[in-house]
């Protein structure tokens, strides 16, 4: 009886993890349809005798993003939006430019591990595990160094090397999705309110208002 428990559990928390991937193709491809307005988990199937080489390609990722902002960074995403043939298929990538100290900030991916290769200069990079240990991992990476971001964990990266820095990231899903920690929190629309964060950052309320007064 306790055997039988013990398999039940086990049933329970493999399904459990395997909800938490995108599901498994049911054809070779599923080019998305943007004009479709059929609602369903991802986009609707272009119909395949409509299908081109051009859904399965993107072009531009050789050219630097342009970091003239006050980050000093620039992402470059080739996710679904921007390469249809993704649909279905559980992956994407971004081309990051980094001016010199610039900084991609804290933020988490709610549908993807994030997997980056250091293509030019120098990163340090991080994440935050989950409470209550909120461990922080870090790590100085060089030129072709890999460092794996997992899944919905806060992570940042911060160009730390004289010149410019550019790395490449894959990423376990389609749309892989971004919540910028700094943008959520002080950022959000219509605003939480200066009591709500006052007390969660146990801070006076004017810190507060003025965090939320640079979004
Ligand atoms: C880069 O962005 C800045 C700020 O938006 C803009 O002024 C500048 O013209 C852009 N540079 C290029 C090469 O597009």
């Amino acid at each position: 009886m306790a055997s039988h428990i013990l398999l039940l559990t086990l049933v329970a928390i493999t399904c459990t993890l395997s909800l938490a991937f995108e599901p498994s193709p049911l054809q070779d491809f599923c080019v998305a349809d943007s004009s479709s307005s059929a609602r369903v988990n991802g986009l609707a199937c272009l119909d395949s005798k409509l299908v081109q080489a051009s859904h399965f390609s993107f072009s531009g990722l050789h050219i630097a993003g342009n970091t003239s902002n006050p980050l000093g960074s620039r992402v470059t995403p080739v996710t679904v939006a921007q390469l249809p043939g993704l649909n279905t298929l559980g992956i994407a990538l971004a081309r990051l430019d980094y001016a010199p100290w610039g900084l991609i900030p804290p933020h988490m991916h709610p549908r993807a591990t994030e997997v980056l290769t250091v293509l030019e200069g120098s990163l340090e990079v991080g994440f935050v595990t989950s409470n209550p240990e909120n461990r922080f991992i870090s790590k100085v990476l060089q030129m072709g160094d890999v460092f794996v971001f997992p899944l919905g964990l806060p992570h940042f990266q911060k160009n730390v090397g004289h010149g410019t820095a550019v790395s490449l990231s894959a990423l376990s899903s389609q749309n892989p999705g971004v919540i910028t920690v700094a943008n959520a929190v002080f950022g959000s629309n219509p605003s939480i309110s200066d009591d709500v964060l006052a007390k969660a950052f146990q801070v006076d309320k004017n810190v507060i208002d003025h965090l939320q007064s640079q979004f």
